[in-house]
């Protein structure tokens, strides 16, 4: 177990294919339906090549995950999400720090992602972590909102 000294306690363990309909759920909460994944979109992310999903689970409860996708020595964070009641706790820095320890070990240099261009939370996580604003995509999210590329060089 991984303490943080807070109210939540939480272990990271490897996705396994009974967690599915649970992260379909905990991304259905955290995002807005334009931007949620649909079941399809998630099975596919899960399924391509490289990809590495860790979850983080308290008290035998899946309250988080990190979902990311590698080609050669590039990283591409697909999408991390933490339910809302047990954020500012941890958790997404854990998942962020394992999910950057698989990708380096898979001999990934650079990682990048995109986020919501008004998701002021997640840019804030971002940047604590070493991830840097590259340039706007205009209209990247279904519904037209515009998303920041952002990416980091694993050290
Ligand atoms: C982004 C997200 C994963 C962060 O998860 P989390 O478990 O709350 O993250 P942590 O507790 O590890 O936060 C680490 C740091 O990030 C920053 N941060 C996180 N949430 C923040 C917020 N709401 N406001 C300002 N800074 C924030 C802070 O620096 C925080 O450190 P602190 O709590 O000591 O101040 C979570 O907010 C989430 O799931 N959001 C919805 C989905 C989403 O937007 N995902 C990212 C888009 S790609």
């Amino acid at each position: 177990m991984r303490s943080h000294n807070f109210a939540v306690t939480f272990r990271l363990r490897d996705f396994a294919t009974g967690d599915f309909e649970t992260l379909f759920e905990i991304d259905q909460a955290c995002y807005e339906p334009a931007i949620a994944y649909s079941r399809g979109e998630l099975r596919r992310y899960l399924r391509s090549p490289g990809a590495d999903c860790i979850v983080a689970e308290s008290a035998g409860a899946v309250i988080g995950f990190c979902l990311t996708a590698r080609q050669r020595d590039r990283g591409h964070v697909i999408t991390i999400d933490v339910l809302e009641p047990c954020r500012r706790q941890g958790a997404g820095s854990a998942l962020l720090a394992e999910t950057e320890r698989h990708l380096a070990a898979a001999g990934v240099r650079r990682v990048s992602l995109e986020t919501a261009t008004n998701n002021a939370p997640a840019i804030a996580f971002w940047e604590r972590h070493g991830y840097r604003i590259l340039g706007v995509r205009k209209g990247y999210y279904p519904g037209g909102r515009d998303a920041y590329a952002m990416a980091k060089l694993l050290s």
